[in-house]
């Protein structure tokens, strides 16, 4: 670190890099916060952002389908993980996680619910909405991101 404080230029483009490639946020300062099995090298995605990536390959490969005029019905993924994954040092869920996590969980498994008759594009953009509201209270770099997997 002490290399990072001796050259500015340096220490601006690593901070540059940090808010491109994950959400615009204060500085790690609650480590001793969480008990760590695992040592993070810096920059290194957490549990989280890594499951966050697999959901918008998910929904963009939903996005294909119901562009294609076809009806998605798989789930591959546990959308529980929302409750456990351990997020980027300093990073912690606020006291509103639950409500935007379970909201979303709901919108997200209505997508491949066959039986509903409310329309798929509907329920899709609906779950993607959801995305973005809870990156709106704590995670607002992805959203431009996120928006591009509407569907128009
Ligand atoms: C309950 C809140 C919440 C919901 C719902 C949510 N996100 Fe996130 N998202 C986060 C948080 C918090 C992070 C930062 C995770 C970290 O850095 O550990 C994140 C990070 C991301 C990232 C950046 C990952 C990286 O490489 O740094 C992307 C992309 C993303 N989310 C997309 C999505 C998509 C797509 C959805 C919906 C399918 C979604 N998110 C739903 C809270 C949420």
């Amino acid at each position: 670190m002490a290399f990072y404080l001796k050259n500015k230029t340096i220490t601006l483009s690593g901070l540059l890099l940090f808010t491109l490639f994950s959400c615009t946020n204060k500085e790690e300062s609650k480590e001793a916060a969480v008990p760590k099995k695992v040592h993070y090298e810096m920059y290194q995605a957490s549990e989280m952002a890594n499951f966050m990536n697999a959901m918008y390959a998910y929904n963009m490969q939903l996005k294909n389908e119901i562009v294609a005029g076809e009806t998605p019905s798989l789930l591959p993924l546990d959308l529980l993980t929302l409750h456990s994954a351990e997020m980027t040092k300093g990073k912690q869920r606020h006291e509103n996680w639950e409500h935007f996590a379970t909201t979303f969980i709901t919108s997200q498994e209505a997508v491949i619910d066959t039986v509903l008759q409310t329309n798929l594009k509907q329920r899709y953009n609906t779950a993607i909405t959801n995305c973005i509201s809870c990156h709106k209270t704590v995670c607002t770099g992805p959203i431009p991101k996120i928006k591009k997997l509407l569907i128009p």
